[in-house]
């Protein structure tokens, strides 16, 4: 039986964040259960930073970016002790089970937590939308539109100077923020960790893009695939055309959540609690074509299917 409930958010945190612990503290008073928040992600529940939440808690939190409860990431959790040290907060604030929001690295300390017999949920709550087994991630949507503004704002500034600009775009390992600005924003090459890209072919591409008269062109590409600033020397060099770097940057994960996100956030705090009462352990929430799913947390870390197929690809290429 769930009496009380305790909630972190951990890992980059993602806009959206606040929705969820919102929704995870208002379905929870309905439901009589008492909510415990960790502030400072598993650092903080292994220091005891905890704190009694109740509806005022989370007032005029529902435009608010960040999480208010606060994050970090720590390495250190995958030590037993340190684990056994938190289990051991955790059980002497009588708290029966733990809902953890985060991405990849989150679902980690909570599967060794499920493992050592902690009842855990976890939500999806990262900008980089790298989760199998959900098709959106509490935190994409608002980075993807934070992406594209910032992508309209450069393109001014490469059309006045008619030169190259080559924007970097968070996701880690994964394409989606990159690949949706980009179209979204119009920009001439997209350049994806999932698709290995020939730059010889990129710099003939761009000399023909300029041979057909284009004065300023707009490169994507996803942070952790190359030094973009040796890039831009590179096609400074051989193109003959000015070339200017952005690093988007933090920015991309700020600012307050789209309506999308707040309410990904809101169902999937609801539902974090309802599988809870029915006994779940060890899961993870994700949704797919508008429903609400839940899966073993080890099926996140299975290769997340692409969105796109190579084709595909090819043709958005032909398109711009
Ligand atoms: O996972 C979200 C993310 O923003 C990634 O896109 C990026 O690679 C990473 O976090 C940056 O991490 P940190 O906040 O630890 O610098």
């Amino acid at each position: 039986m769930i009496k009380k409930i305790g909630i972190l958010t951990s890992g980059g945190d993602s806009p959206g964040m606040n929705n969820a612990i919102r929704s995870i503290v208002l379905s929870s008073i309905k439901l009589k259960i008492k909510i415990i928040g960790i502030f400072d992600g598993f650092l903080g529940l292994y220091k005891n930073r905890m704190i009694k939440l109740n509806f005022k808690s989370v007032f005029n939190l529902i435009n608010i970016g960040g999480t208010f409860l606060r994050t970090s990431r720590f390495p250190k959790f995958v030590k037993k002790k340190i684990r056994l040290k938190s289990i051991k907060n955790l059980i002497s604030s009588k708290i029966d089970a733990l809902i953890i929001i985060g991405g990849n690295g989150s679902y980690m300390g909570a599967k060794c937590l499920h493992e050592m017999g902690f009842t855990c949920i976890c939500l999806p709550g990262t900008i980089d939308n790298d989760i199998n087994g959900t098709d959106y991630t509490i935190g994409y949507s608002t980075a993807l539109e934070n992406i594209v503004k910032s992508i309209d704002s450069l393109r001014d500034n490469s059309s006045s100077h008619q030169r190259i600009s080559i924007v970097e775009i968070m996701g880690r390992n994964c394409g989606d923020l990159t690949l949706n600005s980009a179209i979204a924003g119009g920009c001439d090459f997209i350049i994806l960790p999932e698709i290995p890209y020939n730059f010889l072919n990129l710099i003939n591409n761009i000399k023909n893009k300029i041979n057909l008269g284009k004065k300023h062109l707009i490169i994507a590409i996803t942070e952790n695939i190359c030094n973009i600033k040796k890039l831009a020397k590179y096609i400074e060099i051989t193109t003959k055309k000015e070339t200017r770097t952005t690093i988007l940057g933090y920015v991309q994960r700020g600012g307050i959540p789209i309506a999308y996100d707040r309410i990904l956030a809101s169902r999937m705090g609801f539902f974090a609690v309802e599988l809870l009462l029915k006994g779940y352990s060890g899961k993870f929430i994700g949704i797919k074509n508008d429903k609400l799913i839940f899966h073993d947390i080890d099926y996140a870390f299975k290769k997340k299917k692409k969105i796109f197929k190579k084709k595909w690809m090819e043709n958005i290429q032909k398109i711009f």
